[in-house]
């Protein structure tokens, strides 16, 4: 269970180096190389985050480890909590060396917990390019669950496809905006994955079917997401 702990005053060791702010909160390096998340007013979804942070623990999710209150342990006096940091780089920089069979197997694994997650319920959103992380042994690992809901019997909202669908709309912003492409099957699989209730095709098939199109229609081997980018830039419209 995630530790609920009660301190006068956030220790200075906790803000040690500023490593991003937002309109919600700041979140530091602190000085024993953990992260401390900090809210710039009370958060009305404490209960939501602790029960995540006990029940869906996995590889992928990096969840709060130690709430913090300030004074007393009444919930509007709830001012952060700390979690692992995560090493390597955020989607939003993933380098062209990556191996695309590893990163392929890497998105496989993170979609099969998510998979299992969300059939216990748990609503992935917020799952954008500055939240995932590709670490340097190939692993996917998923930060700030702040948004993320425990859904429980609801007419429209389905965890399992809705989830999955967070993670496409991340994948197709990363490698495939921009102009159209001349080769209409990668079109209609971005729609299968990302556009179809139900998502029919999950991020990782969108990879590996778009790299077999890439390797027929530019006649080389795609072995690295720098190959990756370089296919897709050349099947585009000029
Ligand atoms: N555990 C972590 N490991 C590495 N970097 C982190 C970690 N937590 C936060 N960061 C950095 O701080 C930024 C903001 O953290 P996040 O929890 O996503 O807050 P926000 O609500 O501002 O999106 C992240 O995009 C990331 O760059
Ligand atoms: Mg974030």
């Amino acid at each position: 269970m995630a530790k609920e702990i009660v301190i006068d005053q956030i220790p200075k060791e906790f803000t040690h180096k500023k490593l991003g702010e937002s309109c919600s909160g700041e979140c530091y390096e602190t000085k024993d190389g953990r992260v401390f998340k900090k809210y710039k007013f009370p958060i009305k979804y404490y209960q939501s985050l602790k029960s995540i942070a006990d029940f869906y623990k996995c590889n992928h999710l990096v969840l709060p480890e130690e709430f913090y209150f300030l004074k007393n342990m009444k919930e509007e006096n709830f001012i952060g909590y700390i979690r692992a940091l995560v090493t390597g780089t955020t989607f939003a920089h993933l380098e062209d060396n990556v191996e695309m069979v590893k990163f392929i197997k890497a998105l496989e694994f993170l979609e099969r917990e998510m998979v299992a997650n969300s059939r216990r319920s748990l609503l992935y959103v917020d799952m954008n390019q500055d939240n995932l992380f590709l670490t340097p042994n190939n692993e996917i690992k998923v930060i700030d669950q702040d948004l993320y809901e425990i859904i429980g019997y609801h007419p429209y909202i389905r965890p399992v496809p809705d989830s999955m669908k967070d993670l496409a709309s991340t994948i197709i912003h990363v490698f495939f905006t921009g102009k159209e492409f001349t080769d209409s099957r990668i079109h209609d699989n971005i729609r299968k994955c990302g556009a179809h209730i139900g998502g029919v095709l999950r991020p990782s098939q969108l990879l590996s079917e778009t790299s077999e199109i890439l390797e027929q229609d530019c006649g080389t081997s795609i072995r690295t997401l720098g190959d990756f980018r370089k296919g897709l830039k050349l099947v585009k419209e000029k």
